[in-house]
């Protein structure tokens, strides 16, 4: 049973993670988060696909789904602790940090993907998925106990539903190819 108090407590934290990373999105903002400025390289620093407007409608959410939890932590979390286990109390202001973490590591992506030529767009499977979970979770270390378990789950969860919503929106012809 432990296993699954671990997992339930990734799925939580996961909630304003994928708010912050998913809603930018939704958006596509216009302003690019570097102004179009160039790295030394001569490339773009992180390139148009990040956005400030992006960036914001990311905090934003993060911040609203963080409030959200903090309003249901009393009820959800009383029924962990009779079964042994405490959720991460999750709130509005550690949402926000939380979020910031998680668009700054997909900062981190893109200007990654820039340094070795991937264009603005291209696939770099496991980065795109991943760095706002790895960022995230760094910092949430310091206000949440966050296990090896928890991270493999939110890691391996998440490579795993991009892949299910990848093949649905292919199939409902959202997209022209299954990845
Ligand atoms: N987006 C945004 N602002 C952000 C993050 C994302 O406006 N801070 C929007 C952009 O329209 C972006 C889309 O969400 O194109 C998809 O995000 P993502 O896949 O992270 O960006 P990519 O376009 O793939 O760019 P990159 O190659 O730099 O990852
Ligand atoms: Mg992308």
């Amino acid at each position: 049973m432990d296993i699954l108090y671990e997992i339930i407590k990734a799925l939580w934290l996961l909630i304003p993670l994928y708010a912050a990373n998913g809603f930018p999105v939704l958006v596509k903002g216009k302003v690019p988060i570097d102004f179009k400025k160039t790295w030394s390289d001569g490339k773009r620093i992180f390139g148009d696909g990040k956005t400030i407007e992006g960036f914001i409608i990311g905090i934003l959410a993060g911040i609203f789904y963080g409030g959200i939890l903090w309003i249901l932590y009393p009820k959800f979390n009383s029924i962990a602790i009779y079964y042994g286990f405490e959720l991460p109390y999750i709130n509005p202001l550690n949402a926000l940090i939380l979020s910031f973490s998680a668009l700054s590591g997909d900062l981190i992506g893109s200007f990654i993907k820039r340094r070795i030529s991937l264009e603005r767009g291209a696939d770099a499977p496991i980065l795109d998925q991943t760095n706002f979970i790895l960022s995230a979770t760094m910092i949430g270390l310091l206000f949440f106990k966050i296990t090896v378990i928890m991270f493999l789950f939110m890691i391996i969860f998440t490579i795993i539903v991009h892949r299910i919503t990848n093949i649905i929106s292919y199939l409902i012809k959202l997209k022209s190819v299954p990845w």
